[in-house]
């Protein structure tokens, strides 16, 4: 977690790293600092809380500076104070960390024996202290860098700059994602690109192991030799082992803005903005895999094809709401392609001895493309040499670029922590993509692929729909309020839609929330059933819904009031629950994939101005970050 940004070379450096701060907020949002070096001087500022603390602070003073280090944190290490915050200082040093030092408490021991005092709890002071000793010794900041990166073990990305050493910054990553931009003259280190891309006219992200040397207008980087060697990367390492990339190999990516990205626009909140760009943004989950004219669907490459004719088994891992999108895609694979599927959670399956097939197929979800777990599983995949297909929103992320085969979400920048439109939009594309499968082993039928098409194409509209509705849930509110606990109940396609309902309520309104298939009722959760406790039930009319209905009797005579939301003016679940809402009429056949997909808004909704109305700070939860790049 934590975002860190560098730059150097540039006119503003304190409006340019304030602006990245604000992009990287999602990645951890308890306390901030900025530091801008003036020749031999630097000047530090920290606070605690959200950034808007730290630019009152800044605000006031004059940093004039073309080079500094910023850092916004989601505490690890201590708590949060403004001594734990970050740019961390000792003697001439400054360092922003992104990540864990797994040794820290080895290192601070032999430090604390030499006499060293520590102002803050973090594992990051403890680099900074090296460093300063390397640096005494060295009198070089890159060879000060090379060799703190023989005795770190963890996850860490490094910005580092000495007042000694004026117009330079170092960088060194081993885990968490760091990228490198340049435009002209100047140079930035950033954790996500969102953070100079109005500044930097091209990146590329660093590997595990690199350096990065900025010197004034110049740069060297040196990775390492033996990189393609297998070892560990926690391994001890010579610091002779790099060496100095030539230039002329590298590979750079252009920056784009996103136009999804940085402003609320009219909209009160990231969250509610994201919402509503679903229709939107919908389109672009569909239409890079849809003939419309020819109305079929159109295939992956060749050789992910062949990979596809010959599994029989499918392994879809992820973290939080990637995890629920993989639940929806195990019920979308079985029923369309009969193929079958295991789904897990990338912190369980990476210390499971699961056998895997040379001939299975593993997908990867997740939004931020570097969620610590699920990278992990991808890298210990890689090692067995078992080919990977991701699907991940931010593109060239780490789980993008290992993979051996990408999906996109394409549902644009999501700013708010909990996750909406790139959950839709991997319905979208994991309901295709069960489809593909299908279409690949020959079970679906040319008449079907054209109703499935035509299904896909009606679904922008149908999600504006279900928006059109939204102030009836804004008016339930109260009635939410009312309740102490949740139960979202669902069957078939409608338990992952509930697992993630429960997941929105968690996170933003800090309330108990569960979720049960309503076939588990019985075997114990009816106990928890009172006046006190709310049951919002997904009974869409498909295969499950007679036995959905009975199940809510059960739930309706012990006496909880009930939430249902279902399809178009079902009058049996109007009759049955306390309070409903009923989602757009829906003509086409696959209405079965189509209902997942539209149910998740009043889940979205109902959370959003459930929170809002307590007062909650919706866009960044308590606790929480966006990118939880650290186990
Ligand atoms: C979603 O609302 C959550 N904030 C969280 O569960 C998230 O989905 C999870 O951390 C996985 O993230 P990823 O998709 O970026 O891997």
């Amino acid at each position: 977690m934590c975002g860190i940004i560098g730059c150097v070379g540039v006119t503003n450096s304190k409006q340019v790293l304030l602006e990245g701060l604000k992009t990287l907020e999602y990645r951890g949002y308890d306390s901030s600092g900025i530091a801008i070096f003036n020749k031999d001087n630097v000047n530090i500022v920290k606070a605690v809380g959200k950034l808007s603390q730290l630019q009152k602070k800044v605000n006031n003073q004059e940093m004039l500076g073309s080079h500094g280090i910023a850092h916004t944190r989601w505490a690890t290490h201590g708590k949060v104070t403004e001594e734990n915050a970050h740019p961390h200082i000792v003697g001439s040093i400054s360092i922003v960390h992104n990540g864990i030092i797994e040794n820290y408490r080895k290192l601070k021991t032999e430090l604390l024996k030499d006499g060293v005092v520590f102002k803050s709890e973090t594992d990051t002071e403890v680099i900074a202290h090296l460093l300063n000793n390397y640096y005494e010794k060295e009198k070089s900041l890159l060879q000060a860098v090379k060799k703190v990166k023989s005795v770190l073990q963890g996850s860490f990305a490094l910005l580092v700059s000495s007042v000694k050493e004026p117009q330079t910054l170092v960088a060194l990553k081993s885990g968490p994602p760091l990228l490198f931009a340049r435009s002209n003259e100047s140079y930035f280190f950033s954790s996500d690109s969102l953070a100079f891309q109005n500044y930097a006219t091209e990146f590329f992200p660093l590997e595990d192991g690199d350096i990065i040397e900025v010197k004034k207008d110049k740069f060297s980087l040196l990775r390492d030799k033996n990189k393609n060697e297998n070892k560990s990367k926690n391994e001890n390492k010579n610091e002779n082992e790099n060496e100095i990339i030539d230039q002329k190999n590298l590979i750079w990516i252009k920056v784009s803005k996103d136009q999804y990205s940085l402003s609320k626009q009219s909209y009160k909140h990231f969250m509610l903005k994201e919402i509503f760009e679903q229709p939107q943004v919908s389109v672009q989950a569909i239409s890079p895999y849809i003939d419309q004219v020819k109305m079929e669907l159109l295939l992956p490459c060749k050789d992910l094809q062949q990979k596809i004719k010959k599994t029989k088994k499918i392994f879809i891992i992820a973290c939080g709401t990637s995890f629920y999108a993989a639940m929806e895609a195990k019920y979308y694979i079985e029923k369309a392609a009969g193929v079958s599927v295991e789904v897990d959670t990338a912190s369980e399956f990476r210390y499971r001895h699961t056998p895997i097939d040379q001939d299975d197929l593993v997908l990867l979800i997740s939004q931020s493309g570097e969620t610590a777990d699920t990278l992990s599983v991808l890298r210990s995949l890689k090692e067995k040499e078992i080919s990977v297909i991701s699907l991940c929103n931010t593109k060239s992320s780490s789980i993008d670029r290992l993979s051996d085969f990408s999906y996109y979400m394409n549902a644009g920048v999501e700013v708010a922590v909990a996750s909406t439109k790139a959950f839709v939009n991997s319905l979208i594309i994991l309901n295709i993509f069960s489809e593909q499968i299908a279409k690949i082993k020959n079970k679906l039928t040319t008449t079907d692929e054209k109703d499935f098409v035509a299904s896909m194409l009606s679904l922008p509209r149908l999600l504006g729909e279900v928006l059109d509705f939204s102030i009836a849930i804004k008016d339930k509110v109260e009635f939410l309020s009312k309740h102490k606990g949740f139960l979202f109940m669902g069957r078939g396609f409608s338990f992952p839609i509930s697992m993630e309902g429960a997941l929105k309520l968690k996170e933003l309104v800090y309330l108990h929330a569960e979720a049960y298939s309503f076939g588990e009722m019985k075997h114990g959760p009816l106990a928890l059933i009172d006046k006190n406790m709310l049951v919002i039930a997904l009974v869409p009319k498909d295969e499950f819904y007679e036995k959905s209905l009975s199940n809510l009797e059960e739930v309706r005579s012990r006496g909880a009031s009930i939430f249902g939301i279902g399809s178009y003016q079902d009058k049996e679940l109007a009759r049955l629950s306390t309070e409903h809402f009923f989602l757009p009429k829906i003509t086409e056949s696959f209405c079965w994939s189509l209902n997942p997909i539209l149910a998740s808004l009043p889940m979205q909704l109902l959370a959003y101005y459930f929170s809002d109305y307590l007062g909650h700070d919706v866009d960044q939860p308590r606790n929480l970050a966006k990118s939880v790049t650290v186990e």
